[in-house]
């Protein structure tokens, strides 16, 4: 499917820390102008010429657009099959633009983690991007393709096997390694924010089936994992995985717009592994009470003021060596209806949360553009809307494997 459009992909942010990675994965991989046609933009001519420059290309066009001016927004939309964006805290940066994106019928895709804002956009948008045709895809890098396609290749093979899907399935963290960026923490910070003065919005963080569609948003999954616990299932300690609270909601909206091909009682959970015997155990507790104060550092506290200096600024994160040196590696294990497990893996070859990141989000924004796709619009998930063409983009592109161990 070739797009008719100017541009297949407008990569909006490039000039942010993410962005540029995924400029610059796309100018490495594809070239500019051959068989994915793009351009950068951001609300800056000079800090986007600084980014051009560095690929040592002046062909790549620049187009400005800032997120409060619609005029512009809406000119860059017309330009391109799919708008890529990096421009967060989405909750901050972003409502004009989906909005646009639907009006002018353009595919989109993001980073965005925040269920809160999510779910406002769903509310708002969900019928007119159907009725325009557009893809609005959010949760398009480390929260939430790992688990959202790691769940639905366990279950594509699964199904293959036994004719029915798996009942449960637990993923656990085995491993990763990685840092944050200074855009991603400001994203929880807004979040956070927003949770503080309107608790209406708690129960949307903390309601497992706060995304899927209205009606539909209760079920038998609990809460996600909140304290230190062995676990039979991975045979080793466990604690809170800090993205399980976005994975799990994108994984269970997935199932609810296809129509429940997990089943409606289907369970998923995530967690992270910290070891098994005495050992795992300390790490576990220390890992978690880590990330405890992160967490729960309240707006405007001592304790938030503390942890925001320690942490990176906007535009700021993870350096190439550690970007390079990062990975994960993430198990799947399934029950079946006949009380048999098979597992499965999912592992990526950079940092979770950029180096693997803006790969999952430059082959989205192509896949969205240029593959034959499911006949689906409107506020969709990575599996719903790019299925197994994302897989198989994943794997020959993004550095990810997906293994099936039965
Ligand atoms: N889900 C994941 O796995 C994942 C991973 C990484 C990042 N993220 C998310 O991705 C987002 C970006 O992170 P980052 O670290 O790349 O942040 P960043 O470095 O702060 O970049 C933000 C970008 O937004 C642009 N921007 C800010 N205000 C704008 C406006 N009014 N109009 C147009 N552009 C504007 C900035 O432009 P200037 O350069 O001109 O300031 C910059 O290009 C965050 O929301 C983060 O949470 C998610």
């Amino acid at each position: 499917m070739s797009s008719q459009r100017e541009f297949d992909i407008i990569i909006w942010g490039a000039s942010g820390f993410t962005g540029r990675l995924v400029a610059e994965y796309i100018f490495n991989k594809y070239g500019v102008n051959k068989t994915v046609k793009w351009a950068m933009a951001g609300r800056n001519t000079t800090k986007l010429e600084k980014v051009r420059a560095e690929m040592a290309d002046e062909s790549v066009p620049l187009i400005i657009a800032d997120s409060q001016d619609m005029a512009t927004l809406d000119a860059m939309c017309q330009r391109a099959t799919v708008i890529c964006t990096t421009v967060g805290p989405y909750a901050k940066y972003g409502n004009k633009l989906v909005e646009a994106c639907i009006k002018n019928k353009t595919h989109y895709c993001d980073l965005a983690g925040e269920v809160q804002w999510m779910r406002r956009m769903i509310d708002q948008h969900q019928d007119a991007a159907v009725a325009a045709g557009a893809k609005i895809v959010h949760t398009c890098g480390f929260d939430s393709i790992p688990s959202d396609m790691g769940v639905y290749f366990m279950q594509r093979e699964i199904r293959k096997q036994t004719g029915k899907p798996a009942t449960s399935i637990n993923m656990r963290v085995k491993a990763m390694k990685g840092g944050m960026s200074g855009g991603t923490y400001a994203s929880m910070s807004v979040m956070k924010e927003e949770a503080a003065k309107d608790k209406s919005i708690y129960k949307v963080l903390t309601n497992p089936y706060s995304l899927n569609p209205e009606g539909e948003r209760s079920g038998p999954d609990k809460k996600d994992l909140a304290k230190v616990v062995y676990d039979e299932v991975s045979k080793s300690w466990i604690i809170p995985f800090i993205m399980a609270g976005i994975n799990t909601k994108v994984v269970r909206r997935s199932n609810a717009l296809a129509n429940y091909p997990y089943g409606k009682d289907f369970l998923y959970d995530e967690a992270m592994m910290t070891g098994d015997g005495f050992g795992g155990r300390i790490k576990g507790f220390s890992t978690a009470a880590a990330l405890g104060v992160v967490m729960m550092a309240k707006p405007g506290s001592l304790l938030k003021k503390g942890v925001d200096a320690m942490l990176p600024e906007p535009g700021e994160g993870p350096n190439k060596k550690e970007r390079e040196n990062g990975f994960y590696n993430l198990l799947f294990f399934a029950n079946l209806k006949d009380g048999s497990t098979v597992t499965g893996k999912v592992t990526g070859d950079r940092d979770p949360g950029y180096g693997s990141t803006s790969k999952m989000l430059a082959e989205s924004a192509i896949c969205l553009a240029l593959d034959e796709l499911p006949d689906m619009a409107g506020m969709l998930t990575p599996a719903t809307a790019m299925g197994d063409a994302l897989l198989d983009r994943l794997q020959e592109n993004a550095g990810l494997t997906f293994t099936y161990k039965g």
